[in-house]
């Protein structure tokens, strides 16, 4: 299939990499444009040679107001317009525990995490009602929605709060005809697991290449590691007239993981109980 994107315009954050990247390309290959909006100006510089006259890359970084607003900016002063606001853009952040967080690590932490959705959202707004309305998609991750919580604990507040974002935003803009869906991805192997926390984004890539694939097939009940494609390709499906209908919902892609946390040590450890009170009942 293709030009499922024919005519539309979309800013996406944090796109010369992990699932960005995939979405980009995706959203070209199905007709639309793209501003690449990311702090990788090297990587960014590259795409847009790659991939022509469809993308067109502004260094942003998504915590500041200024560079956010550019973004829209470039769209529709290059493309003519805004459709489609894909704000995926994010890094781990502080990963100190509960007891060891600082104040500045915390408010670092959500200006990415809270503050960047906060902006992506509010500047979108006008471009997209210009249009008679368009697609808003969020990412926040299985880390708040997994039982319990997981993940460092910063990150994971802070992703929760980005799915309140979205609810609240879908419910404020849908007489717009403006649609606000928030992405769940699982467990992808990415340079968001490494380098990023420190800030070396090319220790990052090369650490994600080399990563445990055993472990990202084993983590949910479909037994393979998730694809960015996978992600893409919903990410797609949000974009597109084909979701026009669909507002408010928070999307797990992610082979099952947030059913349970820990699904297969959890289950497996469950049979291996009831295995054993069987086999003691039957003496
Ligand atoms: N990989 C996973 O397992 C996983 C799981 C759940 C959620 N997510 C979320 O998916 C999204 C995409 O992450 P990914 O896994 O593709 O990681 P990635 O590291 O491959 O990509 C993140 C991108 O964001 C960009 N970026 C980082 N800080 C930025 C800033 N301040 N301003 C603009 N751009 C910035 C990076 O340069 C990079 O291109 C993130 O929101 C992440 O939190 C990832």
């Amino acid at each position: 299939m293709a030009n499922r994107l024919q005519g539309k315009v979309a800013v996406i954050t944090g796109a010369v990499s992990g699932m960005g990247l995939a979405a980009c390309e995706l959203f070209v290959a199905e007709g639309a444009k793209v501003v690449v909006a990311d702090v990788q100006e090297d990587k960014g510089i590259a795409l847009e040679r790659r991939l022509g006259d469809s993308v067109s890359f502004i260094r942003c970084d998504v915590r500041s107001e200024a560079d956010v607003r550019a973004a829209v900016e470039r769209a529709v002063k290059k493309f003519g317009g805004l459709d489609v606001m894909y704000h995926n853009a994010a890094s781990t952040g502080d990963v100190a525990t509960l007891e060891d967080m600082t104040v500045e690590g915390w408010d670092d932490t959500q200006a990415m995490l809270l503050r960047a959705n906060m902006l992506c959202v509010k500047h979108a707004v006008p471009a997209l009602k210009q249009r008679g309305g368009g697609s808003i998609i969020l990412v926040s991750s299985a880390a708040p929605v997994a039982l319990g919580g997981s993940g460092p604990y910063a990150y994971t507040v802070g992703k929760a709060g980005v799915i309140a974002m979205g609810r609240f935003a879908a419910l404020q803009l849908g007489p717009h005809f403006i649609r606000v869906n928030t992405l769940v991805p699982g467990g992808f192997a990415t340079s968001i697991w490494s380098g990023h926390v420190h800030g070396d984004a090319k220790l990052g890539d090369e650490i994600s290449q080399n990563m445990n694939m055993d472990y990202f097939a084993r983590m949910q009940p479909i037994p393979r590691a998730g694809k960015v494609s996978d992600v893409a390709e919903t990410a797609l499906f949000l974009a597109s007239d084909a979701s026009s209908f669909i507002t408010g919902v928070t999307l797990p892609v992610d082979g099952g993981l947030t059913l349970h946390r820990k699904w297969e040590a959890t289950a497996e450890g469950q049979l291996e109980a009831v295995r054993k009170s069987q086999a003691s009942a039957r003496g």
